[in-house]
């Protein structure tokens, strides 16, 4: 086919590609997306060269044929390639590294609209057949996990991948749109944000040979300092100039539980807004948040289904119920018959579930307004009308069915009395918070915010069963490789 082409016309058409304004980053490699995108332009004129690892050969008679990925293109199909020499095929397995010179040409068969027509290989990389751990038949997750390193090869964790890219992007789109500024909190902290004694402590390596004086373990910063378990804390720092503020970056927990939705370092949206004294716009900011990726085009592009698209569609375009921990707990009465049920405990992850299922309607459902027993010390104690004891606290969770708890959010605690005395409650050492609690004494604000796990968010929009296949290296107790 390209050896019927003129050395001219290749000429010509090369030169539109340099100046055509989809090339602009033509310095690098084109990637298979980028072939296949100008296809209709570029079918059978153009010479060029397109790189991948193999994913299937066939090889007959007097031709061969090879499935090529590189990573880019949306349903990890890659582009056909056509040998014209079943011998050009030589060499070619299963992950194989190949830099491939040919035309891109249509495709007579029903498969593709364009395959490309390799008139080199050149062998970039071997990959042994018998050794190589991801082979052509399904792999556990559990398989899947000891290998992390080869993970993203497969169309599941690929897929898992570009929607997590996807979501971010939506997120961070949503935000900008809406006034918001992302900062970067840092990720090394002298305090436990939600005081629950979850955290990794940071240390230098015992050989760290000290500056001379007590190798006493908080040497390194002059005082104890761990890795963060949320961005919260300095997020309000920053709302309180910044007005609106968030996040999307990792939390650290030494959770020793082993479920489908914890994992030691996780990825949390966090979002801090000043100049707000109602609970219920942050909770309009949660749901909106996640309603527009729901919505978005490139975000539904890397669904795995028309049934899961419209899952998804059916819970953006109803509002989302809102029921106190009060209600919650009636129903809970109720519907399951647990009578023992009281005032004050915690709701189980199976009873979140089962609330979501049947008072959410099967959509996502917030509860308001916790016992302030059971939360963290910044939440701001309920004082007005609906609550004068004080025995609940101006938040809220936000449950989906199947995962459970999503996000976390509340009203902080503005008024320096109230936060110190809570400090104070909670145990908690009051010159370690200093400078939180001074935001309050220099031009505080009513403000909130909330945080949303993103691996839980991924696994409830994208259906894994485990947000460890939702991390591209996911750590937990007892396995940190990668
Ligand atoms: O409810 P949490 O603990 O809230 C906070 O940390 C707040 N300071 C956030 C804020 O208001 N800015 O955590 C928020 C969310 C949870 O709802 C859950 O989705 C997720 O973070 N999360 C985890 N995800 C994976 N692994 C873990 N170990 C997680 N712990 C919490």
């Amino acid at each position: 086919m390209l050896r019927s082409l003129s050395r001219i016309r290749i000429q010509q058409s090369k030169r539109q590609f340099t100046t055509s304004s989809r090339w602009r980053s033509a310095l690098l490699p084109r990637t298979i997306r980028q072939i296949l995108d100008a296809a209709p332009e570029t079918a059978s004129t153009t010479e060029i060269t397109v790189n991948g690892w193999i994913k299937s050969v066939r090889r007959q008679k007097a031709v061969a044929f090879a499935q090529l990925s590189d990573g880019t293109d949306l349903n990890s199909r890659g582009l056909q390639i056509v040998f014209g020499k079943p011998e050009m095929a030589e060499g070619l397995d299963l992950g194989t590294s190949v830099s491939l010179v040919g035309a891109i040409v249509k495709s007579p068969s029903k498969g593709q609209s364009y395959e490309f027509a390799a008139t080199s290989v050149k062998i970039l990389g071997t990959c042994i057949p018998e050794e190589y751990p991801i082979q052509k038949k399904a792999h556990t997750t559990e398989y899947l996990r000891e290998h992390a390193n080869f993970r993203p090869r497969t169309d599941e964790i690929a897929r898992m991948l570009r929607l997590r890219h996807a979501a971010k992007r939506a997120f961070e789109d949503y935000y900008e749109v809406n006034g918001f500024t992302s900062i970067q909190a840092p990720v090394i902290t002298n305090n436990d944000c939600e005081g629950g004694g979850e955290v990794f402590r940071v240390l230098p390596d015992q050989n760290d040979p000290g500056d001379g004086e007590s190798k006493e373990s908080s040497h390194f910063f002059g005082n104890p300092a761990y890795l963060t378990v949320s961005s919260q804390l300095h997020l309000e720092a920053f709302a309180s100039a910044f007005s609106r503020v968030y996040t999307l970056q990792p939390a650290f927990r030494a959770e020793r539980s082993h479920t489908n939705r914890h994992l030691s370092e996780f990825w949390m949206l966090e979002a801090e807004m000043a100049f707000v004294n109602d609970l219920s716009v942050i909770m309009d900011v949660v749901e909106a948040s996640i309603k527009h990726v729901i919505r978005d085009t490139a975000f539904q592009e890397t669904l795995a289904s028309d049934s899961q698209r419209a899952q998804l569609d059916s819970m953006a375009s109803v509002p989302w119920k809102r029921i106190t921990y009060t209600e919650a707990v009636e129903a809970l009465r109720q519907g399951l018959g647990v009578d023992a049920f009281e005032w004050g405990q915690n709701i189980s992850v199976e009873q979140e579930r089962w609330l979501a299922d049947n008072v959410g309607g099967g959509q996502p459902l917030f509860v308001t307004n916790y016992p302030t027993n059971q939360k963290p010390f910044y939440m701001r104690v309920n004082t007005d009308e609906s609550d004068t004891t004080g025995s609940t606290v101006a938040c809220f969770d936000l449950l989906v069915p199947r995962v459970g708890e999503l996000v976390g959010g509340s009203l902080r605690e503005e008024r320096v009395d109230y936060l110190e005395a809570a400090l104070n409650k909670h145990g908690l050492p009051a010159d370690q918070y200093e400078w939180y609690t001074e935001l309050r004494r220099f031009g505080t604000t009513p403000h909130g915010g909330f945080g949303l796990g993103f691996e839980r968010f991924i696994s409830w929009v994208g259906g894994w069963e485990n947000v460890r296949e939702c991390i591209p290296a996911p750590r937990w107790k007892g396995r940190c490789v990668l």
